[in-house]
């Protein structure tokens, strides 16, 4: 057998890798653009590399038309539902096929489709077999050149690289072709074509040449395309500045979608973005959504050469371009805003969404050994996990390393399709650091837990920590081995001084190495009564148990180093206070209500950092410490303790509140101080502040969306009798801007109240949203099933069933979508018994239907078999 059997619901294995028998040394495509019957012509030439004469061609959803090899019509192939296998194929081909598909019809989102109106295509991972016959992997790589050709009401006909022609046909017809001069794999292709506005700009490179920019949007958008545009600029200088490296080709293309299953995708030359990660202004836009969209078109435009100039060999090396590319996005928004607040928004999902999947029954190690359905692995861990292991290299080597390690990488692998173990060793040459041992966070998934004892030495003046690592199995792998795991630390004097780290003498940068089960570290020369920041700036992504009293806490917030840190201890001090509460009914300590104040009549210069201070851990955060969730014992603890905070301090709350004045600007000192009113606007909505009504009013009306959403929702969550007319105003002030009444949608998803349930129930059903926009959908189940616990984990188990209910709907329309929706019934175990029943019922009707699509049987079966 040279052609592995494929079927659906199959699992691959990493180990399985084999290279390809055939390469394709360039590949001509013809796209006859018609809704419901497009053909798709491809000629490609082949030549074998390896000792086969067989060859498969991926291949789904399509209507096979002709085939020829080297001109003669071919017929010594099979055809599977999945692909073909051409057989007794010569050493070197020309390979001719015509297809037919059906964009209109395609409401996966995936392959080659319609988005109101305009058509375009999204291949990756697995989605360029649904658009032709071919190699569909990325270690296939070649050079393409594409005509399209469509009715002149698309007036844009896009695809990757230069135009070299273009002109007119016949019957109302034209046409443009495209030629890529770079190799690249299958699920980089990009087709667009439809009517839009273009916002154009220029770039000129370091070494001086000129790059033309180019921002399609839907008629009428223009006057929400310049951040986005602003901040392509940004991120092609930041990585010839901080990577030294310089964009390839003469022309950048974005274009906004309204129809879309993520953010963006990084097509050599012609990004695909959603319309949501693009389009903003002051009226109808968050300081938040402009932080999103400038992080998100510099990731796209990083993966150039993180993902498109070295691509990945195989799926399961995702997170060598996924994981590396979200650190450059996270490090290009450190450097041009606040590294700080980045942190904590990054640890903010580790410790949420990446914990829990990694205590679930979809844990995979960064680089997973197994897959059935591709789409299932653009996870929190291969993403935002892999981040963090690119950053604990950072960490270990120094940025002078680090960087020399990327160009070593880059100039042993551009042009190429590379491994992880390829970036790690071209890390390790190009340090001379060794990261044999520190490798193993590829393949060990989990969360490790540190746990650390601390013994204080009078005579000799010193303070041993003496640290040890545990990884608890997962679902996936059993055994779990000791990890390289760089831990930051830092040492307060009780004056507050930030004391030297020295070990046996020699003094030692922040950081120490734990390689062992068990270590232990021994400080010189340190006073009693030092505090200990452990992991700071959250330098590994693992779970710590250290005893620390709440003076120790407090000092931190008051006097560490690293602003990340304050937060953290402030989190710890509240998460712990909520648990006494909870566990105990312990009233909050008056040492917490002064640090309160004292943070409100601080000077703490960044107002948006004063106002993560402020901020009571998330539901979330609290249900981690517990098992199984006291889901409403939490819920009315985070509403007491707030509302306790609100009354206790309110004079200085409003006081505070009083100081901040901004006029709309998108500096960001205006952004902070924003974000800080919008904090003490909801304390004092939960104190029932005198002047509430009319100061929620004032920022309702105001034309920045930022502070009108936040006046609004302030009312949603403190249930002020204005709600329902302050969202009744708000959905039809913003009726005809669908991404603005995304965060209506979202609102209403959260709202407390045993309404909920059904109303949401009854908006799909009226059709009031449309459940093949992935937005809409997104909008408000997310925001259901994250944001108001209540509802959703209600005893009678109604909030599983609708959840389950839509997915059976959408797993028809839109599997992937549908897979990523199932993620919050996913981690039952951590809930009661009587919950656990309800979703697993829900679970077992979705395994019973008839035709589930492998996105869902992945993850139910996972779901099930840990059960
Ligand atoms: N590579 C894209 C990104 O980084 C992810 C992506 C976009 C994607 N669209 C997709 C992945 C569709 C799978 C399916 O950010
Ligand atoms: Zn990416």
């Amino acid at each position: 057998m040279t052609t592995q059997e494929k079927s659906t619901n199959q699992t691959k294995f990493r180990t399985d890798y084999k290279a390809p028998d055939y390469t394709v040394s360039s590949l001509y495509l013809e796209f006859d653009l018609k809704a419901t019957q497009t053909r798709v012509l491809q000629k490609a030439q082949y030549h074998r590399v390896g000792a086969n004469n067989e060859l498969w061609l991926d291949g789904v959803n399509q209507t096979l038309l002709c085939i020829n090899v080297n001109g003669l019509p071919f017929s010594d192939y099979e055809m599977s539902e999945l692909g073909l296998t051409l057989k007794n194929l010569p050493a070197e081909f020309e390979l001719h096929i015509e297809t037919e598909i059906d964009p209109q019809n395609n409401t996966s989102l995936e392959g080659l489709y319609l988005s109101d109106g305009a058509y375009c295509t999204q291949c990756e991972a697995e989605g360029f077999r649904k658009i032709t016959y071919f190699q569909d992997r990325p270690d296939v790589l070649t050079k393409y050149t594409v005509k399209v050709i469509a009715d002149k009401a698309f007036t844009h006909l896009l695809s990757n690289g230069n135009k070299i022609e273009s002109g007119e046909l016949a019957d109302g017809r034209h046409f443009s072709t495209w030629q890529d001069p770079y190799n690249k794999p299958s699920y980089l292709f990009a087709l667009v074509a439809g009517d839009f506005d273009v916002l154009h700009d220029n770039f000129k490179t370091r070494s001086g040449r000129d790059v033309k920019l180019e921002l399609f949007v839907d008629k009428g958008n223009l006057d929400k395309a310049d951040h986005a545009m602003a901040s392509l600029k940004r991120a092609m200088k930041w990585d010839e500045e901080r990577f030294n490296l310089e964009y390839d080709l003469d022309i950048y293309m974005i274009v906004a979608v309204d129809f879309f299953n993520m953010g963006a995708m990084e097509n050599k030359g012609l990004n695909v973005f959603n319309s949501k990660c693009v389009l903003a202004n002051q009226a109808t836009a968050t300081d938040r959504d402009y932080h999103t969209i400038e992080s998100i078109v510099g990731h796209e435009y990083f993966h150039n050469w993180t993902g498109n100039r070295v691509t990945c060999q195989d799926w399961f090396q995702l997170s060598l371009k996924e994981g590396l590319t979200v650190f450059r996005d996270q490090e290009f928004s450190s450097d041009i805003g606040s590294r700080a607040l980045n942190r904590i928004d990054a640890v903010k999902v580790m410790r949420g969404p990446q914990f829990s999947e990694d205590a679930g029954p979809m844990a995979h190690p960064i680089r997973p050994e197994k897959v059935i359905e591709m789409n299932n692995f653009y996870t929190v861990t291969v993403y935002d996990k892999g981040s963090e292991v690119i950053r604990m290299m950072h960490t270990i080597l120094g940025e002078e390393n680090f960087q020399k390690g990327m160009q070593l990488y880059i100039e042993r692998h551009d042009g190429t399709a590379a491994t992880c173990d390829d970036f790690v060793k071209s890390m390790q040459d190009a340090s001379n650091i060794d990261l044999s041992l520190f490798s193993k966070w590829y393949s060990q998934s989990g969360t490790p837990e540190l746990a650390v004892e601390r013994e204080f030495n009078d005579a000799d003046k010193t303070l041993t920590l003496t640290v040890s690592q545990f990884t608890p199995a997962t679902q996936d792998q059993s055994d779990k081995s000791p990890l390289h795991i760089p831990i930051a630390l830092e040492l307060i004097s009780p004056e507050g001084k930030s004391q030297p780290l020295v070990i046996d003498g020699n003094k030692v940068e922040r950081v120490i190495n734990l390689t062992d089960a068990r270590q232990k570290f021994i400080f010189e020369n340190i006073a009693k009564d030092t505090s200990v920041v452990f992991l700071e700036d959250f330098s590994a992504p693992c779970k710590v148990k250290f005893e620390q009293s709440l003076a120790e806490l407090i000092t931190i917030v008051k006097y560490a180093r690293s602003d990340f840190s304050k937060w953290d201890a402030m989190q710890r001090i509240m998460v712990d206070a909520l648990k006494a509460g909870i566990d105990n009914g312990t009233q909050l300590n008056e040492e917490i209500v002064a640090l309160f104040r004292y943070l409100l009549t601080s000077n703490v210069k960044d107002l948006a950092l004063l106002s993560e201070l402020l901020t009571l851990p998330s539901f979330d955060t609290v249900a981690s410490d517990y098992h199984p969730i006291p889901v409403d014992a939490i819920t009315e603890q985070l509403h007491a303790v707030k509302s306790f905070l609100a009354t206790t301090l309110l004079s200085d709350i409003a006081a505070r509140y009083q100081t901040l004045s901004e006029n709309g600007d998108l500096d960001a000192t205006s952004i902070a101080t924003r974000a800080l009113k919008g904090r003490l606007l909801d304390y004092l909505a939960a104190a029932d502040w005198q002047d509430v009504e009319s100061e929620l009013e004032t920022q309702f009306i105001s034309d920045n969306m930022t502070n009108s959403l936040n006046a609004l929702s302030a009312s949603c969550e403190n249930k002020r009798t204005s709600h329902e007319s302050l969202l009744e105003r708000f959905k039809d002030k913003w009726r005809h801007d669908v991404l603005v009444l995304d965060k209506w949608l979202a609102l209403k998803g959260r709202l407390k109240g045993d309404n909920t349930t059904n109303a949401i129930r009854a908006m799909f059903e009226s059709g009031e949203v449309d459940i093949t926009n992935p937005n809409r959908v997104r909008a408000l189940l997310m925001s259901y099933c994250m944001f108001n616990p209540q509802s959703f984990h209600a005893r009678n188990g109604e909030g599983y069933r609708l959840l389950t209910d839509l997915l059976i709907k959408l797993d028809k329309i839109n599997p992937q979508n549908a897979a990523r929706l199932i993620t919050p019934l996913l981690s039952f175990k951590r809930h009661t018994d009587e919950r656990q029943l309800h979703v697993k019922a829900q679970l077992q009707r979705l395994a019973d239907l008839p035709d589930l699509s492998p996105d869902l049987f992945e993850k139910v079966s996972n779901a099930l078999n840990g059960a």
